[in-house]
């Protein structure tokens, strides 16, 4: 088969990391019998120096026109002081809006390799840590009617939770449809004890569950779950969740992996079509120095192969090339520790292609 990729490098180390998966997807189309058609096009700080916005219409239509898209990072300095809606960033919250991706996707993963990266304490995570945490992007209370007034002459603020059956039966979806992926548990975190757009929730995921016999659904309430990545991850397998809660769990989950170079994401909406990147930024303190972890870049197209094309063998190839090279001790220098073999950018990339051949 053939796919259409829109590849958007972005800035900093975006390039530098979003080559090398480039030259993994290569290997894999070789290997695999499949081709791949890239376009690129600019977003973020390279599209505001060339077409003087972060967002051009010709990388709307790119990104429309194709079966996935392929994010870098955008942002740096060198744009901090242009103004709000005009910033590279805007260019990142535009394309999403663009494609209409409403659910996120980041995996929180603790290879044994990498255990002593991780703060949690090593019998916590003896058997290593795999969870999916799945949030909603476009609802809820980020979305909702804000306002300020006055309540009996005391100045007030207020945001509103609100989620309507379709945005949560879409999302629901892409929870259960995930676990049946996965490991076919599905933890659906609210706060149903509290709030009334909670108990909502609970009830329209209960009535999607009726489509996933397979699948084991547990109810979470917020502050458990908080407590819970910390004391026993190992118990979650796929964790779905509101744009606000979301937010928060999606950072507390990565971070208990102790390597934003590792952390791939997907952002998917109604169609096939999504959008892949890394969970971190543009690092311009090391761009274009040959030091960044390509790790991240590499396992979003893992991640594109799963989700938008259904080639779950082709990612699995990737994973378990990065697991190896991983257990041969090679580190880019954001997960050295000593006795292991430190490399850079583009040698993280090709042992990982040499594992994949
Ligand atoms: P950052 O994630 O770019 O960097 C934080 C730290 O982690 C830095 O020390 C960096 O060198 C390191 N780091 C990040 N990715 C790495 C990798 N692949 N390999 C090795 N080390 C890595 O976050 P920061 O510094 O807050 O932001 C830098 C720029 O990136 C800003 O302009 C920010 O707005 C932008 N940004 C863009 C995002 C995106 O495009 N999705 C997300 C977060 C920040
Ligand atoms: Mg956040």
């Amino acid at each position: 088969m053939n796919y259409k990729i829109t590849v958007l490098p972005g800035d900093g180390i975006g390039p530098d990391i979003v080559s090398e998966a480039l030259e993994v997807l290569k290997v894999i189309g070789k290997k695999y019998g499949h081709s791949f058609e890239l376009t690129e096009a600019d977003l973020g700080g390279i599209a505001i120096d060339k077409h003087g916005v972060p967002l051009p219409q010709s990388t709307i239509d790119a990104c429309k026109s194709s079966d996935a898209v392929l994010l870098g990072a955008v942002g740096g300095p060198k744009w901090d002081t242009v103004p709000g809606n005009l910033r590279p960033e805007a260019g990142l919250l535009g394309i999403r809006a663009a494609l209409g991706l409403y659910a996120n996707l980041r995996p929180a993963i603790i290879y044994n390799a990498l255990k002593d990266a991780s703060p949690l304490k090593s019998d916590i995570i003896s058997n290593g840590i795999d969870i999916m945490v799945i949030r909603e992007l476009t609802g809820g209370i980020y979305f909702g009617k804000r306002g300020r007034l006055e309540t009996d002459g005391v100045e007030a603020a207020y945001d509103t939770e609100m989620y309507n059956r379709t945005e949560i039966e879409r999302i629901a979806k892409v929870g259960f449809d995930t676990a049946m992926k996965r490991g076919k548990r599905l933890m659906s975190v609210d706060k149903a004890n509290v709030l009334e757009s909670s108990r909502f929730w609970r009830q329209v995921v209960e009535e999607v569950a009726k489509e996933y016999p397979e699948v084991a659904l547990s109810h979470m309430y917020v502050d458990n779950a908080a407590m819970q990545l910390v004391r026993n991850p190992a118990q979650f397998d796929v964790v779905l969740t509101s744009n606000i809660f979301g937010d928060i769990l999606s950072d507390e989950a990565s971070m208990i992996t102790g390597s934003i170079g590792m952390l791939p994401s997907a952002s998917l909406g109604a169609t096939k079509l999504g959008l892949y990147e890394p969970i971190h930024g543009s690092a311009p303190d090391i761009a274009g120095q040959d030091k960044a972890n390509p790790i991240a870049t590499i396992l979003s197209v893992a991640m594109m192969l799963r989700y938008s094309f259904d080639l779950p063998e082709e990612a699995g190839a990737i994973e378990k090339a990065v697991v190896s090279v991983l257990d041969n001790g090679y580190r880019t220098v954001d997960i050295a520790s000593a006795g292991t073999t430190v490399v850079g950018t583009k040698e993280m990339g090709r042992v990982i292609r040499e594992a994949i051949k």
